[in-house]
């Protein structure tokens, strides 16, 4: 069965990973696929944001992809009915709620399945990464080693 993991990965992070690992067990054909959030100005570019995905995935069984349009477009185009997204804390809800809710308006075919995040990840993203990064903190237990480069490549420490 395909599915995809859309999200916009600025920067790709452990609780990405983790649930990239678990969905692509249950699901033969996984891609994870880079798509914009109107809502984020990406401090990576869609090319780093890009090697960064390949690099942590290189060991699992999936796919990466980069799709620049409205994510109904990419799943009706490759004819895919599942789309995966991780869910955290309370405050995920919403959004994905109204994301969900909006895709399926356009692309009622298409199925949105959560994944739990893991407990150890509750409190990561991508934008608590981005702060601990600017202001030297630690981040392997947050994200691989390049990831960290990258990061302190950006900020220049
Ligand atoms: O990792 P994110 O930033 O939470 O991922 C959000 C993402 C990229 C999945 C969402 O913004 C998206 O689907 N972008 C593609 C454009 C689109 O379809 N927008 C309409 C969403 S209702």
């Amino acid at each position: 069965m395909k599915a995809i993991y859309p999200g916009s990965f600025d920067p790709i992070t452990y609780g990405h990973i983790d649930i990239i690992k678990r969905a692509s067990e249950v699901f033969d054909d996984f891609t994870v696929v880079l798509m914009n959030n109107m809502r984020k100005k990406p401090l990576f570019s869609a090319d780093e944001r890009l090697e960064m995905i390949k690099e942590a995935t290189k060991n699992l069984n999936v796919k990466v992809d980069l799709h620049n349009g409205l994510l109904v477009q990419y799943v009706k185009e490759k004819e895919i009915k599942i789309a995966i997204r991780g869910l955290r804390a309370v405050e995920d809800f919403e959004y994905e709620f109204e994301m969900a809710l909006a895709n399926r308006e356009m692309c009622p075919n298409l199925e949105m399945i959560y994944f739990m995040t893991d407990i150890r990840f509750l409190f990561l993203s991508s934008s608590m990464v981005k702060e601990i990064a600017q202001f030297g903190g630690e981040l392997k237990q947050w994200v691989p080693q390049m990831v960290e480069d990258k990061l302190r490549e950006k900020f220049q420490m």
